[in-house]
């Protein structure tokens, strides 16, 4: 049996009811169960269950999902892990084969494991390592913390690895997968880190996932160099620290993020324990997602220079899209976080207190940064805050960014309500509001045409046909989750069985969200919408060719580019009626 027939096998086996009642107490209430959400907390039940889907979705904090994501969420377990126990406890036998992979994928994190015990090692003893530990020393950082973090030394050497690994073949492959080592033209083997201070990644069950090395060249480049993605790392999902974090920030209810992985040792060191880190991206809805799921209070803890200012404004508009307001802490021009804190002696509090004057709401961030734009050019800095707000799906949230923004720039709240394509009047936001298809289409367009798809299956192929695929970007988590949507109509497969436990969630979500109150306007109007997005985009390109100057100006080749912004104009003026 594959894990996509466990998969379904289980859903089909274990009744949502039955495991989620382990967990929360629920209460009928016509087709659905309800009960206090056991991710966040709360006075008032807004956790649902539906039976008849075998999906929940909680109203409060947005967590949504079939058995499965229910289990994985609740147990803290990736999705192989929970398939096989959740096997067990239904008592369906497992094919070898499935262990097996798990396996493979728990070898490797074990490889990096073995690396990352060698690494530290030498750095603890080796001689060439007395720079790193000189490096380390210079930088404040602990003997205890280079243990509690298992920090460790790469030699300047290059072929350490493929010796240390060279007895066992398989170990030198998955070596290589893992991109530790790779070979190289006299048919040996190269180590991807040189002479750096090596930083282990663990993921949240303490497996050793991947690594960042650091230079200890002042002038080396890369500053950071980081494991390639592999089937166990990815780093658009993965949060450094959380690890070792993860206890305190459940406890706290509270967690800071930081960019830089010595800004949280620093940190760490401190007594500030309840930090995590992006490992060299921008911080993903996927970060956000997970975060979300241990702690309600964030506080985004960024450098203090343009840099780290854009980011933070990023950051809050993906807390925004989950419902989620952060704080943001504002450091002196030129520090980081770990700058910051060793300038500052212990005398002076508690990392908390002594970030607290330094902290403001994101609100408050947002009003700051924006104080000379919203006088010199008030047009352009409405326009980038409906952008950076748009995002927001709950009302109550999106009640109080309309409230900012009209106080911010006077005007009135229905104004600023329409930019946002709420159609809220002031007042008058309920659980009940309903926004419409046009609305929806203006501010979060692929969202809609996601719970269209969901809803409508049978349109599938006519949307396909009319050009879906080809408008779809990379800026939204519901573009990917159209493409595997289409992908499984295609295939016939039930949307239910995808074996993406993100996928899922979305599904659920979408499927408790009220359905269109009129399904025919509904798809009239995402036609339209898919047909004005690919004249927008065809016009783009042209312009883009026409300011590369790839046009040569030939008879005809201009016919050719007039005929097509002609016809796209056409597409673009059309109605539907
Ligand atoms: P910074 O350039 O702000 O470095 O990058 P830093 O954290 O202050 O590093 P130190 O204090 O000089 O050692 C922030 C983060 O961006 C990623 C790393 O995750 C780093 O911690 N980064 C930076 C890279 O992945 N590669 C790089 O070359 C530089
Ligand atoms: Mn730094």
């Amino acid at each position: 049996m594959s894990f996509e027939e466990l998969y379904s096998e289980i859903k089909s086996r274990l009744n949502i009811l039955d495991l989620v009642s382990q967990y929360v107490k629920l209460k009928r209430v016509g087709k659905n169960y309800v009960g206090l959400c056991p991710f966040h907390s709360e006075r008032t039940p807004s956790f649902t269950v539906s039976p008849d889907r075998g999906i929940f979705k909680c109203f409060g904090c947005g967590v949504a999902g079939d058995v499965i994501t229910f289990y994985m969420k609740i147990k803290g377990l990736d999705f192989k892990q929970a398939i096989l126990d959740l096997a067990e406890r239904c008592g369906i036998s497992v094919d070898e084969s499935l262990f097996a992979q798990k396996r493979k994928e728990k070898t490797l994190a074990e490889l990096n494991y073995k690396v990352a015990r060698f690494y530290h090692a030498q750095l603890l003893r080796s001689e060439e390592a007395e720079k790193a530990r000189a490096y380390l020393k210079e930088r404040g950082i602990s003997e205890e913390t280079v243990r509690d973090f298992m920090l460790g030394y790469a030699s300047s050497n290059g072929r350490i690895l493929s010796s240390l690994l060279r007895v066992d073949a398989k170990e030198i492959k998955q070596a290589e997968e893992l991109g530790l080592i790779r070979r190289v033209e006299d048919g040996g083997y190269i180590d991807l880190f040189r002479d750096r201070v090596m930083i282990p990644i663990f993921n949240e069950a303490g497996e050793c996932v991947g690594f960042a090395g650091r230079t200890l060249d002042p002038k080396g480049e890369p500053k950071y160099l980081n494991s390639p993605d592999s089937q166990i790392f990815k780093k658009s999902e993965i949060l450094y620290g959380l690890f070792q974090t993860k206890k305190q920030i459940k406890q706290k209810g509270k967690a800071y993020i930081v960019e830089g992985y010595f800004d949280l040792l620093t940190l760490w060191q401190r007594g500030l324990d309840n930090v995590v880190a992006t490992c060299g991206t921008a911080l993903t809805e996927r970060h956000v997602a997970k975060l979300k799921n241990l702690a309600e209070d964030i506080t985004l803890l960024f450098d203090g220079d343009e840099a780290g200012r854009k980011a933070t404004l990023r950051a809050i508009s993906l807390f925004i899209a989950q419902g989620i307001l952060p704080n943001c802490v504002v450091l002196p021009y030129g520090e980081d976080p770990d700058s910051f804190f060793r300038s500052k002696g212990e005398v002076e509090g508690p990392p908390d207190a002594i970030l607290a004057s330094f902290t403001f709401n994101a609100l408050e961030f947002i009003q700051k940064e924006y104080q000379e734009k919203v006088l010199s050019k008030p047009k352009s800095a409405f326009e980038e805050l409906v952008e950076l707000f748009k995002s927001c799906r709950d009302p109550f949230l999106k009640k109080r960014l309309i409230s900012f923004l009209a106080t911010l720039f006077d005007i009135p709240s229905q104004e600023v309500a329409k930019a946002l394509s709420t159609g809220i009047e002031r007042d008058e936001v309920s659980e009940e509001y309903r926004e419409t298809v046009e609305e929806g289409l203006c501010s979060h367009p692929y969202r809609i045409i996601a719970q269209y798809l969901v809803n409508y299956p049978k349109e599938a192929q006519t949307l396909k046909e009319a050009g879906l695929l080809e408008i779809l970007d990379d800026s939204s988590p519901y573009t990917e989750f159209i493409r595997t949507l289409l992908s499984a109509y295609d295939a016939g497969v039930d949307p239910q069985e995808i074996l993406d436990p993100f996928f899922q969630e979305i599904y659920s979500d979408l499927f408790f969200s009220p359905p269109f109150e009129d399904e025919r306007s509904a798809f009239e109007q995402i036609l339209h919408f898919i047909m004005k997005e690919r004249a927008r985009l065809k016009i783009e390109r042209i312009k883009e060719c026409l300011e590369k100057g790839e046009v040569s100006f030939e008879k005809g080749n201009i016919e050719q580019y007039l005929y097509q912004i002609k016809h796209t104009l056409r597409l673009k003026s059309c109605k539907i009626t």
